[in-house]
């Protein structure tokens, strides 16, 4: 199937789980982020690190990387296989909304792992803090997606939440 055609039978199972992989993912970092930081912290300055804070901040890298494997298995199926089209029953600047959201999501599931694994494995202190500036706009913007998905379900009176749950689902 052609990169543009929409795919007619909804998400695929892989795409589905995926989906939500990521989002346990994001919660784990969510957790676990302040481990990563003093594990960082103290590697930088040669000090010591407790057990835990190693545990968690490997917890971290081994979660963030498995963002990056996931967003770009599922970037890589939603184009060789196409997306369910958006809902005709929204409005157009709604379905640009999401398109528009969906994309930013997407750069940040890519950017911060990257990001992350130079500042990481290079002890690159800039990578850190760009790293570190895409959290909070990540937050937001899945602040918004969670809204928009609930306003397309309730409002415009579509099935998204649906299809995101059951592969398959127009
Ligand atoms: C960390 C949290 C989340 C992230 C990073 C995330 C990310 C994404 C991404 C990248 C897409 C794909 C859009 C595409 O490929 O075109 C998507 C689709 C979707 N997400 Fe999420 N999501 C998150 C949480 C949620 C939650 C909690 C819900 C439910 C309330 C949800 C509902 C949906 C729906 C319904 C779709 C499909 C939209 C459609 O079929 O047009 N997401 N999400
Ligand atoms: C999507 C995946 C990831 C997310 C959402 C994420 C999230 C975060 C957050 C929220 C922080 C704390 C920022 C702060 O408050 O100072 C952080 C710090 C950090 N993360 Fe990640 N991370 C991800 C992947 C990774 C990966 C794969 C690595 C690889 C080693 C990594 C390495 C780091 C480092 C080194 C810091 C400390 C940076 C600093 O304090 O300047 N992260 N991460």
């Amino acid at each position: 199937m052609s990169v543009s055609a929409p795919r007619s039978q909804g998400w695929s199972t892989l795409s589905v789980a995926l989906h939500w992989t990521i989002v346990v993912l994001i919660v784990v970092q969510f957790v676990d982020h302040e481990w990563m930081v003093a594990m960082w912290r103290a590697t930088r300055r040669g000090t010591e690190i407790d057990p835990a804070t190693e545990t968690w901040g490997w917890v971290h890298i081994i979660a963030g990387t498995l963002v990056l494997l996931a967003a770009l298995v599922r970037l890589w199926d939603r184009y060789s296989h196409g997306r369910p089209p958006y809902p005709a029953e929204e409005p157009t600047w709604a379905s640009w909304l999401a398109r528009i959201t969906h994309g930013l999501i997407y750069a940040i599931l890519i950017l911060m792992p990257v990001t992350g694994l130079i500042a990481w494995f290079g002890m690159i202190g800039e990578f850190g803090e760009f790293h570190e500036i895409m959290w909070n706009p990540l937050l937001v913007l899945v602040a918004l997606h969670v809204a928009g998905a609930l306003v397309q379900q309730f409002w415009f009176k579509t099935n998204v939440l649906k299809r995101i749950f059951v592969p398959g689902t127009v």
